[in-house]
């Protein structure tokens, strides 16, 4: 059988873990042609002629089938799926940001397309969640969906709990190590969950979730008053993404910073590892955890999509038409761990302080419930930048009710 023809945009981190893995497997159903690179002066380790600097030499070429974008490029990422699909190609891609902002219209262009557009290694790099969500819950009813979403936050906060490394030593690390962003305040500000969250919204749940309709809270300013709060308790932080749906049926959603406490399932997944837990009708809770960043385990995802499009696989979208982002207008109260340098802030965001943690008198740390929509106010504060939040996670969870099954069989435990 004739070989598809595949050409790679992007030879870094991914790029390059996605060649290496192509390079160990054999009779493989496609092969390599051309790679479009950006910088010419760059020493690479293949021979020149596999390089491209021009796009168009790969769009415009009818011989090319698949085309397996990983730039870190996101402008030139979306034109690349617009004029791919727009020329019949297959797309894989790994460019998580661009594909949250814009998968309207990619799933738009890809209806009047002869190609058609995946990306598993958007989400989570190495856990094939998107495939799961699409193949094996399809038609079933996922209530709620909750994790850890960006490798390199989980890094860094693993390193900064369990090593005591300072936030800039850990960051270093998780940025040597490939983990992290080129601009780093996409997975510490909690950017990069949310682009994860919006695509994983569509797949799990039909929602076109924009990362506006998100609230967010990121790491960047954790210090020592959380982390020892977190030791002395046993308690791990992570930065958690949720999307869960409420009594009303609609959904309440949120990337911050988390208190995970020992029987979490949550708990043991550190360092570069991400975990995503499935809430559903008649199955129950699923956790799925892997590598959820570096070259190799995204390179992996992006090959196991490459197969799967040799297949003839794409993806399909229940209610994409939806103009509604499904969200939950009720005003939720949360209880959370407050870090501030004066009662104003306490103030203003109408705190209903439960516990008073502070052990010294130049800062506050204490923990109350705040209502979901003075957060959401309070970003505009001038002490927003000023303030960590830390999410009691179980509380919430305690809080939402389990939407109820419908079952005419005995729930028998053998
Ligand atoms: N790293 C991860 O663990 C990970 C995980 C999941 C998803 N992603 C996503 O995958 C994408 C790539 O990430 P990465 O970590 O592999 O980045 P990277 O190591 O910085 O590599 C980026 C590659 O993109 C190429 N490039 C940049 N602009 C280009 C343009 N205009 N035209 C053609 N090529 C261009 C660069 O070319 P030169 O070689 O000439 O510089 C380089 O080969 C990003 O969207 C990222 O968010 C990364």
């Amino acid at each position: 059988m004739k070989k598809k023809k595949v050409a790679l945009f992007g030879f870094g981190c991914v790029g390059q873990g996605l060649y290496d893995i192509i390079q160990q497997e054999n009779n493989l159903p496609f092969e390599i042609s051309k790679i479009c690179v950006k910088d010419p002066q760059k020493k690479r380790d293949l021979p020149n002629n596999i390089f491209t600097y021009n796009k168009h030499e790969i769009l415009d070429d009818q011989e090319i089938d698949i085309i397996a974008e990983a730039i870190s490029d996101d402008d030139e990422a979306l034109e690349i799926a617009r004029l791919g699909l727009r020329n019949g190609k297959n797309i894989i891609s790994a460019s998580k940001k661009m594909l949250a902002e814009n998968l309207t219209e990619l799933i738009e262009l890809e209806k009047n397309s002869q190609g058609s557009i995946i990306y598993e290694a958007s989400v989570c790099g190495s856990i094939p969640i998107l495939r799961t969500l699409q193949d094996y819950y399809k038609n079933s009813s996922i209530y709620g969906l909750f994790g850890i979403l960006n490798g390199s936050s989980n890094y860094i906060l693993s390193k900064i709990t369990g090593e005591g490394l300072t936030y800039q030593v850990a960051l270093k690390q998780a940025q040597e190590l490939g983990f992290a962003e080129i601009d780093p305040s996409l997975d510490v500000g909690g950017f990069d969950a949310s682009n994860k969250l919006c695509i994983l919204a569509r797949h799990g749940f039909q929602l076109p979730l924009g990362t506006s309709d998100i609230f967010q809270f990121g790491i960047q300013r954790i210090s020592e008053h959380e982390i020892s709060y977190a030791v002395k308790k046993d308690y791990k932080i992570k930065q958690v993404a949720l999307l869960r749906k409420t009594t009303g049926g609609r959904y309440l959603t949120m990337v911050m910073p988390a208190y995970i406490q020992e029987d979490s399932p949550l708990y043991q997944i550190d360092n570069e590892y991400n975990g995503v837990l499935l809430q559903s009708n008649f199955m129950g809770e699923q956790l799925f955890t892997g590598k959820g960043a570096g070259g190799h385990p995204t390179g992996w995802a992006m090959f196991s999509d490459l197969l799967a499009m040799t297949n003839g696989y794409h993806y399909s979208y229940n209610a994409g038409s939806r103009d509604d982002t499904g969200l939950s207008d009720e005003d939720f109260s949360l209880n959370i761990y407050l870090r501030c340098e004066s009662d104003t802030v306490l103030k203003e965001l109408d705190f209903d302080l439960l516990e008073d943690l502070s052990l010294g008198t130049s800062y506050r740390f204490v923990y109350g419930s705040v209502r979901l929509s003075n957060l959401q106010k309070f970003k505009s504060s001038e002490h927003f930048n000023a303030v960590f939040l830390t999410l009691d996670l179980q509380h919430l969870l305690d809080q939402l009710e389990r939407p109820s099954e419908k079952s005419s069989v005995v729930n028998e435990i053998a």
